[in-house]
């Protein structure tokens, strides 16, 4: 989840790459091909959104999910994207064709400026984690659906190997807030916690489920400073110098090389969906 607050980045040469632009921007050029597209095809497929359908995609960040699901439900249908971070819509509005009609909401999903019954499908994917009153969104999500609306969320975890060894070696060599980013990341993966939360909600038909995915990424060197610009990690690792950065990319790459495949990262990232009516 990228920061609101980190803006242009530098060029780091050094790892003969280039990373420029915000970590929005980075997000929607690395992250979303490498992680968030794969895991919206699951996403989507389990919606099985119909021509028509009013859709509300919270946490929608650069949009990968909204733009899937102005696909599906089509001209008749409807498709609006909410999100706490500015920089984050922005980027969706820029990546989204203009013949695409998305109304693009900046707000809280714990308090989302819709009228009662205003949707027919809720999606959140990677978002939940992150909002810190989590029963309130979800009654929220509930409370703008139509009375047999349906409601899709996915988070991520538990913390798989690949990433620990990137947050472990960036606490080790930084500090130690990568460790809390990296804990928040993958902290709400429990299927009977997010079954539960969706009951206590008012959800019925709730259905939680472990739904892994395996993930080929760009490889050790490339997928690490992608990763690290495309989120709130950019804000504690650019601020070192060389000499650090050096150390943390020879660390990791030396790790993840039991994860190499083909020259690429390949790993099984664990992914709780939660499906429930209204
Ligand atoms: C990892 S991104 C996921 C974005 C998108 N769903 C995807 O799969 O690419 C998490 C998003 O959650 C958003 N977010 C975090 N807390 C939020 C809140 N309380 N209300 C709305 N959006 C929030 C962040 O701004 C960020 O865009």
């Amino acid at each position: 989840m990228p920061s609101k607050g980190r803006n242009e980045m530098n060029v780091h040469e050094t790892y003969g790459k280039s990373f420029r632009g915000t970590a929005a921007e980075n997000y929607q050029r690395y992250f979303v091909p490498a992680i968030a597209a794969p895991v919206a095809d699951d996403l989507i497929a389990t919606a099985a959104l119909r021509t028509g359908e009013r859709v509300l995609d919270v946490a929608c960040g650069t949009g990968v999910v909204v733009r899937l699901a102005a696909e599906r439900v089509g001209a008749s249908g409807s498709v609006t994207g909410l999100d706490l971070n500015p920089g984050m819509l922005a980027v969706a509005r820029s990546a989204t064709p203009t013949d695409m009609s998305i109304d693009w909401q900046e707000a809280n999903a714990e308090s989302m400026p819709f009228a009662d019954h205003a949707f027919d499908v809720v999606l959140c994917q990677m978002g939940l984690q992150f909002v810190p009153g989590k029963l309130a969104a979800l009654r929220e999500m509930r409370r703008v659906l139509t009375e047999d609306g349906r409601a899709i969320i996915v988070v991520p975890g538990p913390k798989p190997p690949l990433f620990a060894i990137m947050i472990d070696a960036i606490a080790r060599h930084i500090g130690p807030e990568a460790a809390t980013f990296g804990e928040l990341v993958f902290s709400m993966h429990d299927v009977d916690e997010l079954r539960e939360l969706m009951r206590s909600a008012g959800f019925r038909d709730v259905d939680a489920r472990a739904l892994p995915k395996i993930l080929r990424l760009p490889p050790p060197a490339d997928f690490l400073w992608q990763y690290i610009c495309s989120t709130p990690l950019s804000d504690i690792v650019l601020r070192t110098d060389d000499a650090v950065r050096t150390a943390l990319e020879q660390d990791v790459c030396a790790q993840w090389q039991e994860f190499v495949q083909d020259g690429y990262l390949t790993f099984e990232v664990g992914m709780t969906s939660a499906t429930g009516r209204k």
